[in-house]
C-alpha cells in the first residue's frame, strides 16, 4: 500500500509574517502533499483563520488543523466567547467550513490505517517573573483556574483520542502544539520560560501507545527533532516563527520548515 504523503509546519503566525501565504501555497504545490498539518499559532485569534484554510484546501487534498494557544486568544470581535468554546466549538465549526477537517477532538483517518490525532496541549504555568504571557490575559477559561487544569483537560482528550485511534489505525501520528517531551528540553528552554512551554504530562500519555509512530509539536521557535526514548519515537517540532526569528529569508525558512514525511 502507497504511504501518506504528510507535509507539517507550525507557528505560521500570519499575522505577522506579511506576504507569506503566497510563498507558501507556492512550496505546497511544489512539494505535492495529500496532507497538510497546520500545528497551531496560524493567526493570533480566528477571523481571518477560515479564508485561509479554504485557499489552502484548493491546494492540498487534505487539510488538518490543529489550533495553538494565539489561535484561542478572545478578540474584540469575539463578543462573549471563551478560548473553551472556540477551542470545542467554534474553531471546529469555521475548520468544517472552510473544507478543512479540525484537530482537537476527534482523530482524523488517513490511507493505510493512519490516523492523525491532535491537542493544543496546555503548560504547566505561566512563565516565572518579570516575564509574562499574553495568554494570561487574551485566554479566557471559565471554570479552570490554572494552566495546569486546562492542560488537564487536554491530556484527557489526547487520552481519549488515542484510545479511540489504536482500535481503529496500525499507525499513529500526534500533534500536540504545546511542548510534551519536556524532560527532553531542559537544556533548551530559558528556566523563567520552562514551565510555559508544555508539559511532560502529554508526552507520558503518548509514550502510553505503541502505535504512535511520529510525534508532531509547535509553540516554540526552534526547529529540534528527536528520538524519544525508550522506543526511539520521532518527535519533530518544525516552526517558522516570527519574522526574521528563524533566518533572515523568509522563503529559505519556509522551505526549511514545511516538513514532508511519508507514514
Ligand atoms: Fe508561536
Ligand atoms: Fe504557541
Amino acid at each position: 500500500m502507497t504511504l501518506n504523503r504528510v507535509a507539517f509546519i507550525s507557528d505560521l503566525h500570519l499575522d505577522h509574517n506579511i506576504g507569506l501565504l503566497p510563498q507558501l501555497e507556492k512550496v505546497l504545490k511544489k512539494r505535492k502533499p495529500e496532507v497538510f498539518i497546520i500545528a497551531g499559532d496560524l493567526f493570533s485569534g480566528f477571523t481571518r483563520t477560515s479564508a485561509v484554510l479554504k485557499r489552502l484546501k484548493q491546494i492540498v487534498p487534505r487539510v488538518l488543523f490543529l489550533p495553538g494557544n494565539h489561535d484561542l486568544w478572545i478578540a474584540e470581535t469575539t463578543g462573549n466567547l471563551s478560548s473553551h468554546e472556540l477551542y470545542q466549538k467554534t474553531l471546529n465549526k469555521i475548520t468544517r467550513i472552510s473544507g478543512s477537517e479540525y484537530l482537537g477532538l476527534k482523530p482524523v483517518y488517513l490511507k493505510n490505517k493512519t490516523a492523525v490525532v491532535g491537542v493544543t496541549g496546555w503548560y504547566d504555568n505561566y512563565p516565572l517573573p518579570p516575564v509574562s504571557s499574553p495568554d494570561q490575559h487574551l485566554c479566557k477559561w471559565p471554570g479552570f483556574e490554572t494552566p495546569y487544569q486546562v492542560r488537564n483537560w487536554q491530556n484527557e482528550l489526547l487520552h481519549q483520542q488515542l484510545e479511540e485511534a489504536q482500535k481503529i489505525a496500525s499507525k499513529i501520528i500526534v500533534v500536540t502544539h504545546m511542548i510534551p517531551f519536556m524532560n527532553l528540553m531542559k537544556e533548551y528552554i530559558p528556566e523563567q520560560l520552562f514551565p510555559y512551554m508544555g508539559s511532560q504530562i502529554l508526552g507520558d500519555t503518548i509514550l502510553k501507545y505503541p502505535k504512535v509512530v511520529y510525534a508532531i509539536s509547535g509553540h516554540l521557535h526552534g526547529r529540534f527533532l528527536f528520538s524519544v526514548p525508550p522506543g526511539a519515537l520521532p518527535w519533530e517540532i518544525s516552526p517558522f516563527g516570527y519574522p526574521g526569528e528563524l533566518g533572515k529569508n523568509p522563503r529559505e525558512t519556509l522551505e526549511q520548515s514545511l516538513r514532508l514525511i511519508e507514514v
